[in-house]
């Protein structure tokens, strides 16, 4: 037997299996999440950016002692913790949220609310909260000094509390044990864990009074005694300071010896774990690395996790597609090169569209900006879809123009000299059903900027048949959770003709200034824009009916 093509190529070890087809909406959405970590649309961890930044302590000073990466570290573990690795229920899935669980004893402190404060705000129908708890964690243990942790995606969150399972520090070691045994740990993982997580933060007075005193210390105005001396930062001295007897942990050397844990736990294997890790900074990061990356693929048994999503290295985004007033397609987006200098003078990149009758449309990218990721170990360049030839003045900057005949089918990239096509499937942009900037405006408020009624107009391909076209609108449902509202569009008797007659308009009455996507379903499969539209982008349809508001008449 011949051994796998694969093992007979050297760089087969290389090539990540798990790096996705783009489009894939959801992966493209999550794998934006991870690794743009930081940029002007996402700015996620600006949050653990300095280290140091505390929510609560950032406008006047006056909360200091405390700061968000251990508290979203902190979050991620409490709710995992309620996980049963026996009968699967329970695990990270944002069922931290529900009050009843904050409520608990065992999830004392203010840590876990103010880090689901930030979060709900990066949920969308594609980012679950409980996935944002997991990519919370990488941020902030990346960004802060930390290793690489494979994040995978998918987590569903949860539609009630789960029952109680956090240990608290006044538990035995044999109640320990058989605790982190219950989340799917063994002794020596728990130690792991445990070292890696109080690596970052400590104990605050207010919560846990009986453990740490007030300090009275300016600096520290929360009166947090932290597990280390660097406890905004992800290194081994959690380790180094406990064996070296150094350690001012409070669940080490705390005055009370009943709540001291980390103490019984730390030395229950006679200090061989903590020892090792106290001997090699690097052993200590790549033990985190796969303890937490285990602890966030700790998830309720039916929900099924994707491959770990590792970064595309030539990935388009905010790819949109619209058909034009003058019967144009009008495509923007940028593409984003993962990790490789921003400002290169030589770099050229190419957009090539490739029609659906083959025609191939070349245009020269500019950079528009960059992400960054790791604590700015990757940075990323952004070029923007924009026509250099026609901005001059002939052409829309930011916007290519397509004839609506031709189409498009797919793009490819050409940077420097190499064309990027995904192994040859090209990356696909739908043009099948787009929004049509012919939607307007029927009526006003009293503001213009309080639009009260207008039209989508929705451009479907001519021949195309979808089974059903409708609005989408992200609302939450009754726990909370992201979900798509969907509104059909009837298909019109006569449908106007648009793009020289490669599309018919389908129109819908809108009566709210929501923001909506375009979904349609064909041949059962369903796809969305990712261009939002509300009326208050749109101008009016012809001279507007404005509402005209009688003041009651006063007096005789
Ligand atoms: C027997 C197991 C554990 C016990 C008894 C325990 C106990 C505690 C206590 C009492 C605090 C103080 C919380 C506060 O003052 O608000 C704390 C903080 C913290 N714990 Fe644990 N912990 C355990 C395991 C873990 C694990 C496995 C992780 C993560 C993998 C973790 C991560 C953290 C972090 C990051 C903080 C700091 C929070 C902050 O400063 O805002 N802990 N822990
Ligand atoms: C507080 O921090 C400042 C600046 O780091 C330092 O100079 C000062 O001594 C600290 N005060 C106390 C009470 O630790
Ligand atoms: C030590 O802590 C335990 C658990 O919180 C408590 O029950 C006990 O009274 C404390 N002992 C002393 C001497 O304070
Ligand atoms: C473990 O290390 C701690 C801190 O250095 C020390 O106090 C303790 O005696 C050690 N325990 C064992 C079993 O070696
Ligand atoms: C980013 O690029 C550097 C330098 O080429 C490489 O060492 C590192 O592994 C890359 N990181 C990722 C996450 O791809
Ligand atoms: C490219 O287009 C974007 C809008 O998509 C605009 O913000 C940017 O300034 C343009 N950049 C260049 C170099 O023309």
């Amino acid at each position: 037997m011949f051994p796998p093509l694969a093992l007979l190529l050297p760089y087969a070890a290389t090539v990540s299996a798990s790096v996705h087809i783009w489009p894939s909406p959801k992966l493209d959405a999550l794998e934006a999440q991870r690794w743009d970590q930081d940029d002007t649309i996402n700015g996620f961890s600006s949050f653990v950016q300095p280290c140091t930044f505390f929510i609560r302590g950032n406008e006047d000073g006056s909360e200091t002692g405390r700061a968000n990466g251990p508290d979203w570290i902190r979050t991620a573990y409490h709710d995992m913790a309620t996980h049963n690795a026996e009968d699967g229920t329970g695990g990270l899935d944002a069922s931290i949220r529900f009050p009843e669980e904050q409520a608990r004893p065992e999830n004392a402190g203010t840590g876990f609310q103010n880090t689901l404060d930030v979060f709900v705000a990066f949920t969308t129908r594609h980012v679950s909260l409980a996935d944002l708890i997991a990519i919370g964690l990488v941020t902030a243990v990346e960004n802060c000094g930390g290793p690489q942790i494979d994040f995978r995606g998918g987590r569903i969150d949860a539609a009630e509390p789960n029952a109680p399972g956090v240990p608290e520090p006044q538990g035995d070691l044999d109640a320990h044990i058989a605790s982190f045994k219950k989340q799917g740990f063994t002794q020596t993982e728990m130690i792991g864990l445990i070292a890696c997580g109080h690596s970052f933060g400590g104990v605050e007075h207010k919560p846990f009074p009986e453990i740490v005193p007030e300090m009275n210390d300016p600096n520290n105005t929360l009166s947090v005694q932290h597990f280390d001396t660097t406890f905004d930062f992800f290194d081994n001295k959690v380790a180094t300071e406990y064996i070296a007897g150094s350690s001012q942990n409070p669940l080490l050397v705390g005055a009370n010896d009943t709540t001291n844990s980390d103490k019984r736990i730390f030395a229950s294997d006679g200090n061989k774990t903590m020892a090792s890790f106290a001997d090699s900074s690097e052993l200590f990061a790549s033990t985190c690395a796969s303890l937490f990356a285990r602890m966030l693929d700790t998830v309720p048994k039916d929900v099924k996790l994707s491959d770990v999503i590792d970064p595309l290295p030539i990935k388009p985004a905010e790819v949109q597609i619209v058909l034009g007033r003058n019967g144009k397609l009008q495509l923007s987006g940028v593409v984003r090169l993962f990790n490789v200098t921003v400002d290169d003078p030589e770099r050229t990149v190419q957009l090539l569209v490739d029609s659906h009758s083959g025609q191939t449309t070349t245009t020269t990218l500019a950079l528009e900006r960059s992400s960054s990721a790791m604590g700015g170990r990757i940075q990323s360049p952004f070029y923007a879809f924009n026509n250099s030839q026609e901005a001059d003045g002939n052409g829309i900057l930011g916007i290519i123009e397509l004839d609506p005949v031709q189409g498009i089918e797919k793009m490819r990239f050409n940077i420097n000299g190499k064309v990027e096509d995904q192994g040859g499937v090209g990356f696909k942009v739908q043009d099948g059903v787009v929004f049509s900037e012919t939607s307007c405006i029927t009526t006003v408020g009293a503001t213009k900027d309080d639009p009260v009624a207008g039209k989508f107009d929705i451009a479907v391909r001519t021949g195309l048949n979808p089974t059903r076209v409708f609005l989408e609108q992200e609302v939450k449902d009754s726990v909370d959770r992201t979900v798509v509202k969907e509104t059909n569009v009837e298909k019109p008797a006569q449908p106007v003709s648009a793009g020289d007659g490669a599309y018919e308009l389908w129109s819908i009455q809108v009566n709210d200034a929501n923001t909506y996507t375009i979904g349609a379903e064909i041949d059962g499969k369903k796809f969305s824009t990712i261009d939002t539209h509300s009326l208050k982008d749109l101008s009016a349809c012809t001279p507007t009916k404005r509402r005209v508001w009688h003041k009651r008449r006063t007096g005789a």
